[in-house]
């Protein structure tokens, strides 16, 4: 079905038929009204942007001229919107610890866990973390993910931290000027864990915090980041102390993403509301007041069902988010800890099948909803003028993506109209 030469040129007229899945909100009583799927429907990309979409049979004349490639499915990129991509090294000792039954929290008092990941930081050179990330990057792209949120977190100390925002930063631009990598959004996690010399003393935590909000006015001014994140949790940072760094935040222009509720209930999700907070990440513990409170102030939910199963911990309440009103996001946590994958799509998975999520809020939570938290409204839908970001798929219906098929079933992704990945010959004509 699908021609082994697809040309795709920037430059040029692409044209794509078969299902088309928009995630456009729809009021159309034909189609879904989450996915807008369009069966016979048509993409047309020119420029890098989306030219047209919508049925076959209403496609302009003067697209006519392109030869159309005809695909299963077509549907938008996914976005990846909560990763610590930018690691380096492997903790699989922790992994195999943690199947023996060692508790995450105690691997990391023993010296393991995120600071396992500050070592190896440590003796890496900003040029490997940046390789180590675009191999990741790529290898998420072959999933069919074209946009990935890229957390730093693993420096801890000033000097390491700033090495591996300027790996991402390197990356980013890099994406920007046409490498065949996904859409990169940078956030400088600004709180994520004590470096050894900082703990066991009140005034040298309280020295670390004061030196996190010193490091956010840099990195800000310096444009390295475009969202700023705090762990909140037992072991990890206090309410007060991620308010005094989140806080000025705002007035420097970026946004806030948090992690809350992995371990206990703190107010993590109070303070994102607070914060006016595009997302809450993990929730895994979160109690009605938070969710509550994130409804109040429109912060997004964002699950992380991969990490939930590596720490043997049970699913959210879900239902409550659902009847709280929040937005549904669904991200890969990827990170060499408690989330040892670079799969969306397999935490897709497991949001459908362990946390019970529809097809469709899966869906929608890897696209439409995952972009707008990131501040990108014109990505994760296929809407004319849009970026042309979307994936052709070896498969006949967008709720097969959720399957757990453990591989890669896309034939091309195209970011900017570019193809970033491709099993069918996608040369550039
Ligand atoms: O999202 N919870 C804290 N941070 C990461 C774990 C990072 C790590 O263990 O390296 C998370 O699960
Ligand atoms: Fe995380």
């Amino acid at each position: 079905m699908v021609p082994p030469h697809v040309q795709v040129d920037p430059s040029r007229l692409l044209v794509l038929h078969g299902r088309v899945v928009t995630m456009q909100c729809s009021k159309d009583s034909h189609v879904n009204p989450v996915t807008h799927a369009i069966d016979g429907g048509a993409v047309a990309i020119e420029g890098g942007r989306i030219a047209f979409v919508g049925r076959r049979s209403s496609l302009p004349l003067r697209f006519a001229t392109a030869v159309p490639v005809a695909v299963p499915l077509v549907t938008p990129g996914l976005v990846d919107a909560h990763t610590h991509a930018a690691w380096v090294g492997s903790r699989h000792d922790e992994y195999v610890a943690k199947l023996r039954g060692d508790p995450y929290e105690e691997i990391a008092a023993r010296g393991g866990g995120i600071v396992a990941s500050m070592r190896a930081l440590e003796v890496s050179s900003q040029e490997d973390i940046a390789s180590e990330l675009m191999a990741r990057l790529r290898r998420m792209a072959s999933l069919g993910v074209t946009t990935v949120e890229v957390k730093s977190g693993y420096g801890l100390r000033p000097e390491l931290e700033r090495k591996q925002l300027a790996a991402i930063a390197e990356v980013a631009r890099r994406s920007r000027a046409g490498e065949t990598l996904p859409r990169i959004v940078p956030t400088f996690l600004a709180l994520h864990a004590l470096p050894p010399e900082s703990r066991g003393d009140a005034d040298r935590r309280a020295a670390y915090v004061a030196g996190a909000l010193s490091l956010l006015r840099e990195v800000a001014k310096a444009g390295l980041a475009a969202f700023v994140d705090a762990y909140v949790d037992r072991n990890a940072f206090t309410v007060d102390e991620a308010r005094s760094v989140l806080r000025p935040a705002r007035e420097l222009g970026l946004g806030v993403r948090l992690h809350v509720g992995q371990f206990a209930d703190v107010g993590g999700a109070e303070l994102a509301a607070e914060l006016g907070a595009r997302s809450a990440d993990h929730l895994e513990v979160v109690g009605p007041a938070g969710l509550a409170a994130m409804a109040e102030h429109r912060v997004a939910a964002t699950l992380l069902p991969t990490a939930a199963l590596v720490l043997g911990q049970k699913a959210p309440d879900v239902a409550a988010m659902r009847a709280a009103g929040l937005d549904l996001i669904v991200a890969s946590d990827a990170n060499p800890g408690t989330s040892p994958t670079e799969s969306l799509p397999l935490a897709m998975m497991l949001a459908a099948r362990t946390y019970g999520l529809s097809a469709a809020e899966v869906l929608a939570g890897t696209t439409r909803l995952a972009a707008a938290s990131l501040g990108l409204p014109d990505l994760g839908v296929l809407r004319e003028g849009a970026p042309a970001d979307l994936v052709a798929w070896d498969l006949p219906h967008e709720d097969a993506i959720l399957q757990p098929w453990g591989t890669s079933r896309t034939l091309f992704v195209l970011r900017d109209g570019v193809p970033i990945h491709h099993v069918v010959d996608v040369t550039a004509g």
